[in-house]
């Protein structure tokens, strides 16, 4: 890892054996990319790769090279209105509303080892200063008074470069920031395809690949929080790239509020992809003085396929973006009450249900929505955070103390955010709910969002929720958010701050986050939106594990862990098994297949351990013994895609994670339709060490009798034959076929040699 200033040439090379990296000025003095891809020499300089062009309607100022234009320049920090008509990363106007011209060029630069930690937005991190180097690129301008330093972190272990920036206003006049991106990032051709996480509640992060067509094509979110319907974080590929070939970049963006990440493609063929918080409804007003700080986006580049890129975002986001005990430690299996109660119980019942889920095996057992106020449908009581003594007379620390007496630990849903109408806390202070004071607001799930832009609601919330995990042994939190944000209106805010509500929010949410596991480091913490619905880097720094989806059926989480698993590590991921038929699309899935693909991610059950069978209540038992000796490699191994939902006709989903040393690994195989005399196949498992031989054990979804059971453990293979001619499927192979829809396979891999 080295970061470069070569004077002569007027080029930094950042680079890594991963990736380079390398700005050059452009003639105007503006900062330019040169390169951005593999790894090139650092023993030359690359002035060439700075491609400099004029056209006819080329634009430039004075004095500058005839052969110049900014209109196709690619650019570091693009500004408008002086000929680049592309997207840009900073727009800012006068306090009379007149838009700037800026001309922002290079005034020098900082290069220090290590990264420093931002002021007030989560990022990544390191431990060592030896382990990361940054670069500060200063950036003045002579008729403007704004500052912009460009921030670049290049990772010595990892193919990741951070960007952000910091502006300030150096002037005497106000500034308004009316547009402050992360980062945009110019390439030289239009041959991409742009990989996005789409979809909506219930049905997140379903991969969506399209060509690049001339003009802009984005994902964002103007709902106050990341959302259900596009994630934050998205890659540019060339076409035909797979999961084992061909060049990608990803680029994803800290932060979790609303956000734009897009591409935009030239009329001459340039890519321009930016990132950053979504300008739409942001207009951030900066004193004489004052600085804003962008969130970072990290960046990354894998030459070999999205295996590779996944793999970069799965290290950096679960052991240099989260944080505390718990981003090391195998987490708890659990038993959430939602599914299995909804809002009907009491303390008998739960007691009850945790009884029987300490026998099965369970570790932890989750008491969700309904427990405080008068809170027995989500009518009432958000915001009156004191239990409710008809379900629970000994309140949460009776119970807890209860539940931790059998030997499991407690942990507690709340949603601090909201408040409903009908609460105590809304009667008190109707000023704390975002919206206009005399005016309409729009109600969702019966609730409003709380002012978090004003510090004495985060300051409330601090003392209730502290106060709350003192009171009781809580070991772990399910932090919800139930509802987008409307009205974004705060009464706490002046009339010309209003633009900056959003992000205020989103700070105060960090700042809230950031007290509460600060001082309560061994408190697990989950966030949740609806689901999914703030799945992002931003929470991750909080809270090492998210609820993935409010939909628990096998197979649609076949599709949403899928698309999860391109940036997100499966530790990452909160995954139960449910009631048969599903709650949410009434399916019944085999038990087997409904651990098979739970046992990717943070692995519990979120039903009625009470209404069992006998037999499922043994195969439970067995389930959560197997998952505990293997669940250090399906929550911390390497996690490779191996054949998914877009993948022929989406019928068979496959995945697998290996083990750091390669000596264990463990396979998903799931079929989601049965199909009579079936065709043969091959799958091919791929992170094995090929030198070593391994035990293969399959554990299929329902038993398969006799003879075809037998085969499915017949023996030993190398890790050469599993990765180049794989696992034979049907026929005389490994696979007695389970009969019936929703088949799976968990396939065991020890090494032996
Ligand atoms: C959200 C969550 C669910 C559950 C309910 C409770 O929808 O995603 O898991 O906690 O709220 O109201």
């Amino acid at each position: 890892m080295s970061i470069q200033w070569n004077e002569k040439n007027r080029e930094f090379h950042l680079r890594n054996s991963f990736l380079s990296y390398i700005i050059s000025l452009l003639p105007d003095g503006s900062v330019g990319l040169a390169h951005f891809g593999p790894p090139l020499s650092p023993d030359r300089s690359y002035p060439r790769l700075l491609r400099t062009e004029s056209r006819a309607w080329s634009f430039r100022g004075d004095g500058q090279p005839d052969d110049f234009g900014l209109d196709f320049a690619r650019r570091e920090y693009p500004t408008p209105f002086r000929g680049d008509f592309r997207v840009p990363a900073l727009t800012a106007s006068d306090v009379r509303g007149a838009p700037l011209a800026l001309d922002l060029r290079y005034a020098g630069h900082l290069v220090r080892p290590g990264k420093p930690a931002l002021r007030e937005l989560p990022a990544t991190y390191v431990e060592d200063a030896a382990e990361a180097e940054t670069l500060t690129v200063y950036l003045r301008s002579a008729d403007c008074a704004l500052e912009v330093d460009l921030h670049y972190t290049i990772f010595r272990d990892l193919p990741i470069l951070a960007r952000r920036a910091t502006i300030r206003n150096a002037g005497s006049a106000r500034v308004f920031l009316d547009r402050a991106l992360s980062a945009s990032v110019d390439f030289d051709d239009p041959d991409w395809d742009l990989v996005q996480f789409s979809g909506a509640w219930a049905r997140e992060r379903h991969v969506r690949r399209r060509r690049l067509g001339p003009g802009l094509q984005s994902v964002s979110s103007v709902r106050g929080h990341s959302g259900h319907e596009h994630n934050p974080a998205v890659a540019l590929a060339r076409p035909g790239t797979s999961e084992e070939s061909g060049e990608v970049y990803g680029f994803a963006l800290v932060y979790s509020g609303n956000f734009v990440a897009g591409a935009e493609l030239s009329s001459h063929g340039e890519t321009r992809v930016s990132i950053g918080i979504n300008p739409e409804n942001f207009r951030w007003s900066l004193d004489p003085g004052a600085g804003f700080e962008t969130p970072e986006t990290a960046l990354s580049y894998s030459r070999s396929g999205f295996s590779a890129l996944s793999d970069a975002y799965h290290r950096l986001f679960s052991k240099r973006l989260a944080r505390g005990p718990w981003r090391d430690r195998e987490r708890p299996v659990l038993l959430n009450n939602w599914e299995g109660t909804y809002f009907d119980f009491n303390e008998e019942r739960l007691l009850g249900m945790a009884r029987s889920a300490k026998d099965l095996g369970v570790e932890l057992f989750v008491l969700d929505d309904g427990w405080f106020g008068e809170r027995n449908d989500d009518t009432s009581s958000l915001g009156d955070w004191d239990s409710n003594p008809q379900k629970l007379p000994e309140g949460i620390s009776g119970l807890a103390r209860k539940i931790e007496a059998m030997g499991l630990k407690f942990g507690l849903w709340i949603e601090p955010e909201m408040v409903n109408p009908r609460s105590r806390l809304f009667a008190a202070h109707p000023d704390w709910a975002i919206g206009p004071m005399n005016g309409a607001r729009t109600l969702c799930r019966n609730q409003y969002v709380l002012d978090l832009s004003r510090g004495e609601v985060v300051d409330h919330l601090y003392s209730v929720l502290s106060r709350l995990l003192r009171s009781a042994p809580v070991s772990y939190v399910k932090w919800d958010m139930n509802r987008s944000i409307t009205e974004p209106v705060s009464s706490a805010l002046s009339p010309e701050r209003q633009g900056e509500f959003f992000h205020r929010y989103i700070l105060g949410l960090y700042e809230l986050y950031g007290r509460l596991t600060a001082d309560f480091p061994e408190v697990l913490f989950e966030s949740c939106s609806g689901g999914g619905g703030r799945f992002d880097p931003g929470l991750l720094a909080f809270a090492p594990q998210a609820w993935t989806s409010d939909d628990s059926d096998a197979i649609e989480r076949l599709g949403i862990q899928w698309g999860s698993s391109f940036f997100y590590p499966a530790s990452s991921m909160g995954a139960h098994v449910s009631a048969s038929p599903n709650h949410q699309v009434g399916r019944a899935v085999p038990l087997g297949t409904r651990a098979s693909v739970a046992f990717f991610g943070a692995f519990g059950y979120e039903l009625d351990p009470d209404a069992l069978s006998g037999a499922d209540r043994a195969a439970i038992k067995e389930q959560i013994s197997f998952f505990k000796e293997w669940r250090t490699v399906f929550q911390f191994g390497s996690f490779l895609r191996l054949r998914g939902p877009e993948d022929g006709d989406g019928n068979e989903v496959s995945w697998m994670s290996v083990s750091g040393d390669q000596s264990r690994a463990v396979v998903l195989f799931a079929r989601v339709l049965a199909r009579p005399n079936p065709p043969f196949g091959r799958l091919r498992l791929r992170g094995l060490d090929p030198e070593r031989t391994y035990r293969v054990s399959a554990r299929p979804s329902v038993p398969v009798p006799g003879e075809a059971s037998a085969r499915l453990n017949d023996g030993s293979r190398g890790g050469d034959e599993l990765m180049s001619v794989g696992l034979l499927l049907g026929g005389d192979g490994w696979a007695g076929i389970p009969r019936g829809d929703f088949a799976s396979w968990i396939f065991t891999l020890e090494a032996v040699t």
